[in-house]
């Protein structure tokens, strides 16, 4: 149940140092002029000013985390600093939140070029993604072994790479701080804002200044999650009262690696409706290259379940949501199943 496209973004974000020299123009106090993104390639003109560029987090190790971040429309002076971490564990804020989501650049449908998000939060705030913990997205270690990460790490290398970034962006140190973000980082963002305020509550110089966190579609606790979904299935009518009722007292969702078989029968069987039904907006069509596949797929729905089941489960162990945090479990200390 939790969304999340690893996207591979197929542009590459250009650094381009400007060369000031001989400019009339003149750069506000409180910026990198390095890592000022001039153009990325297939760009519509725009008036605001994105920056890309790594901030280390542990010089020893060579640890490193990649960030965007583009200003406000208009005003970016006076709007707020909003943070957005994508979850997985394990997906890319750059190409998840920033280039599929709410940033202010979505891919065209070649591919090939930018178009503008007209729905872009950038509308309202300044926007900082960063793709952490280091291992994914562009953000990096020189030591593998920092890859086997985990929710206490994530959440202090990301204090660290705050407290690093506003040295290279002092004008926005003070602005009014958000965090957001979604699916695990609905733990993440909580936990990131705890270390915050400690950080905060024992700092007799700079404090964060901030103001609030907003999670969506978030992670947890993996079992009321999990078995919320279903309930929301059956109160929209998409699953019948019996699977509700098998799901409900059969699942044991706080222990996935020890699912009975009746819980994941009855969940491979409420797995077809995804089919063809967006279970993240049960509005909306699943979105399929052509009307053929569509057919072919309700076809598939008159046959035998039985014939389709290993499919579904072997489907199921593919998706990056909360199969990757199962996954991860067993090296890393990823805590789904707790808050
Ligand atoms: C990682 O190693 C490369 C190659 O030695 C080096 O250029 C880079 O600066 C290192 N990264 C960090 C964060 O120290
Ligand atoms: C798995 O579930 C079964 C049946 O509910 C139970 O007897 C067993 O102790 C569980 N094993 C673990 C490791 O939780
Ligand atoms: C996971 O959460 C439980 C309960 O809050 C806690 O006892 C445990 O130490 C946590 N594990 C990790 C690896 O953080």
């Amino acid at each position: 149940m939790v969304p999340c496209q690893t996207i591979v973004v197929m542009m590459m974000v250009v650094l381009v140092t400007v060369q000031w020299l001989g400019c009339t123009c003149s750069f506000a106090e409180g910026y990198p002029e390095d890592d000022l993104v001039v153009v990325l390639p297939g760009q519509p003109k725009v008036g605001f000013r994105p920056f890309a560029g790594y901030i280390n987090v542990d010089s020893e190790n060579g640890r490193s985390l990649f960030y965007y971040y583009v200003e406000a429309v208009k005003e970016p002076d006076t709007k707020p600093l909003t943070l957005w971490l994508n979850g997985g564990p394990g997906c890319s804020s750059v190409g998840g939140g920033a280039f599929t989501e709410l940033g202010p650049f979505y891919p065209t449908g070649d591919g090939r070029g930018l178009r503008i998000n007209s729905m872009s939060w950038n509308k309202a705030s300044n926007l900082l993604f960063v793709e952490s913990p280091a291992g994914v997205g562009w953000s990096y270690s020189n030591r593998s072994s920092d890859y086997n990460t985990g929710d206490k790490s994530t959440a202090d290398d990301m204090l660290v790479f705050l407290l690093r970034w506003f040295k290279r962006f002092p004008e926005l140190k003070s602005r009014n701080l958000f965090l957001t973000g979604e699916s695990y980082a609905g733990h993440y963002i909580p936990q990131l804002a705890d270390v915050i305020l400690t950080y905060n509550s024992r700092s007799s110089g700079f404090k964060f200044n901030i103001k609030g966190i907003a999670i969506g579609n978030p992670l947890l606790k993996l079992d009321r999650d999990s078995s919320a979904a279903y309930e929301f299935f059956w109160s929209r009518g998409m699953i019948s009262d019996e699977m509700r009722l098998t799901i409900m007292s059969q699942c044991d969702f706080a222990n996935p690696k020890n699912m009975s078989n009746a819980c994941i029968n009855a969940i491979v069987e409420s797995s077809v409706l995804t089919e063809y039904i967006n279970s993240y907006h049960v509005l909306l069509d699943v979105c399929y290259p052509s009307i053929v596949q569509q057919e072919l797929r309700l076809k598939k729905m008159v046959s035998p379940l039985s014939t389709c089941t290993a499919q579904y489960v072997e489907n199921a162990g593919q998706s990056c949501g909360e199969d990757t945090i199962f996954t991860k479990s067993a090296q890393s200390e990823w805590n789904a199943t707790s808050r």
